[in-house]
C-alpha cells in the first residue's frame, strides 16, 4: 500500500467526469487500498479516485470516529495495529444515488482537494445509493447524517462537481483565487 498525493484546486482534472469501472480485479483492489491509506493519512472521511488523478467511479469512505487523531497532545503515537479496530471503511464502486430525501440538512463541509477551507452546504438529509463493493457484489445503502453528506459530496466528485459549487459565487471565486495564487507560488519554487 502506498500513500498518493491528492490533487488540489484549481487543477482541471478535478472537473473531469469519471467513467464506470468495468471489472473489479486485483489491480483495482490495490488502488482501493492506496486510496484508503491516502484518505486515513490526510486525514479525511471520504475520497474519490479523481482526487488521485484516476477518472474512475470509485469512492472510499470511513465516517467512524477515529480518536487516535486527537492523541498528539498526550504524546501517544498509536501504531497501525492499534488503529485497525476503529476502522470501518466502505468502498463504493460505480455508486449511483437512486433516492434523496426532501428534508435538507446543513453541514460544514471541507474537501481534501481544498485544504483548510470549510463552508456550510445544504444537501438532502438522507439518500439511498446503489454500488458494487470490493468483492464485486451489488449493494444498496440508505444513509443519513454525516454518511449521507459524505456520499453526496464524493459522488459529486465523480461528476466533476466540488462542494464550493454549492456555495455563493462570491465565496467560490475567492477560494479559487486563493488556491490559484498558491499553486503559482509552488510552481515558482520548482523553477527557481
Ligand atoms: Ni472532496
Amino acid at each position: 500500500m502506498s500513500i498518493k498525493s491528492i490533487i488540489l484546486i484549481p487543477d482541471p482534472i478535478l472537473r473531469v467526469q469519471s467513467s464506470p469501472v468495468e471489472r473489479v480485479d486485483d489491480q483495482l483492489c490495490r488502488f482501493l487500498d492506496d486510496m484508503l491509506e491516502t484518505m486515513y493519512d490526510a486525514p479525511g472521511i471520504g475520497l474519490a479516485a479523481i482526487q488521485l488523478g484516476e477518472p474512475i467511479k470509485v469512492i472510499t469512505i470511513d465516517v467512524s470516529p477515529r480518536e487516535h487523531e486527537d492523541d498528539d497532545e498526550n504524546g501517544v503515537d498509536a501504531s497501525d495495529e492499534e488503529q485497525e479496530p476503529d476502522r470501518n471503511p466502505i468502498f463504493l464502486i460505480n455508486p449511483e444515488i437512486v433516492w434523496q430525501s426532501e428534508t435538507p440538512r446543513v453541514y460544514e463541509e471541507g474537501c481534501l482537494s481544498i485544504p483548510e477551507y470549510f463552508a456550510d452546504v445544504e444537501r438532502p438529509d438522507a439518500c439511498r445509493v446503489t454500488y458494487i463493493d470490493r468483492d464485486g457484489k451489488k449493494q444498496e445503502l440508505e444513509a443519513t447524517g454525516i454518511l449521507s453528506t459524505c456520499i453526496q459530496h464524493e459522488v459529486d466528485h465523480l461528476n466533476g462537481v466540488l462542494f464550493i459549487d454549492h456555495i455563493s459565487k462570491l465565496k467560490r471565486d475567492m477560494v479559487i483565487k486563493k488556491f490559484t495564487k498558491s499553486a503559482r507560488q509552488a510552481d515558482r519554487k520548482f523553477i527557481g
